[in-house]
């Protein structure tokens, strides 16, 4: 969804940019948490400018709900360097780097390049998040939104890298720009779309991913598509701080909030939890290719 308009922060939290020399990766706690049940938060925006003031006690909470991995987003030039920093930083966090369709206008040749360049770097695993959104009128026009969804899609068809593809009211042409790289795999986030989009993705190959929005209570859409799709297509996002799921709706989301999304998936599907946990973090490791 169009979440990303108001998540894109007026300055981009230099949290961690602010850092000197990254400490070592730990994967120690991985390996610790591993007779409990584990998440996988596959879209978050834990540099966004809301976490500035608690992010340390945000990274604790979630810890303590089992997420030990976590997909850390970028919108824009900006936060997708904060990204590869909170990656370099922490040994659960993977990042993803590009430009939202709310901000096509910055991707030139040049940016391109330093996309390029970042994806050397072996905490980048995707390159998201990328796509269209139609819903503002004032968002930027249709071609501009479309250019720089191909060119982000080209560079991770030259890349060999996954896409985490944003698609607000625009399902009809996303899925026709994803068609123009057969190579390309990657997840819809916070999947808006019908079913019949969902099932022709899913054929492809794709992944679909659910936000807070699956546990509404008006949510229609999102519960008959999360019916359907099988279990080995499914991944589970917050795309904090924003789509905060029932009980919590409306108020600031964060990654501890992701088994709230497992639960509804495996009351809709009538099965347990901890099937849906794991298998939709065997699903990002797969797709994000993760030690
Ligand atoms: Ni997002």
């Amino acid at each position: 969804m169009g979440v990303c308009k108001s998540a894109l922060p007026k300055k981009n939290s230099d949290a961690f940019q602010r850092e000197g020399q990254a400490p070592p990766l730990r994967y120690d706690y991985i390996r610790k948490m591993e007779n409990s049940t584990m998440y996988f938060d596959s879209h978050a925006h834990l540099c966004d400018e809301k976490f500035d003031s608690d992010r340390e006690a945000v990274i604790a909470r979630m810890r303590d709900a089992g997420v030990t991995g976590m997909m850390e987003v970028g919108c824009d030039r900006a936060s997708s360097l904060s990204a590869v920093r909170l990656a370099e930083r922490y040994g659960w966090c993977w990042a993803a780097v590009g430009t939202h369709p709310d901000s096509a206008p910055e991707v030139t040749p040049a940016l391109l390049e330093e996309y390029r360049a970042l994806c050397q770097n072996p905490r980048v695993r995707a390159i998201g998040e990328i796509g269209l959104d139609y819903h503002y009128p004032d968002n930027p026009p249709r071609e501009i939104q479309q250019a720089a969804f191909r060119r982000q899609m080209a560079l991770a068809q030259e890349l060999g890298m996954p896409v985490i593809v944003h698609d607000r009211d625009a399902h009809g042409d996303c899925l026709e720009i994803v068609s123009e790289f057969p190579q390309v795999r990657g997840v819809f986030h916070c999947f808006s779309g019908s079913l019949e989009t969902a099932q022709e993705l899913v054929r492809r190959g794709w992944y679909i991913g659910f936000t807070g929005v699956v546990t509404f209570k008006n949510a229609r859409k999102a519960v008959e598509v999360a019916e359907w799709t099988p279990l080995s297509r499914i991944l589970i996002e917050t795309d904090c701080p924003y789509m905060a799921p029932e009980p919590h709706r409306g108020q600031r989301n964060d990654p501890s909030l992701v088994p709230l999304m497992a639960k509804k998936i495996a009351e809709l599907k009538g099965i347990e939890e901890e099937q849906v946990a794991k298998a939709t973090w065997e699903n990002a490791r797969k797709l994000y290719r993760l030690p």
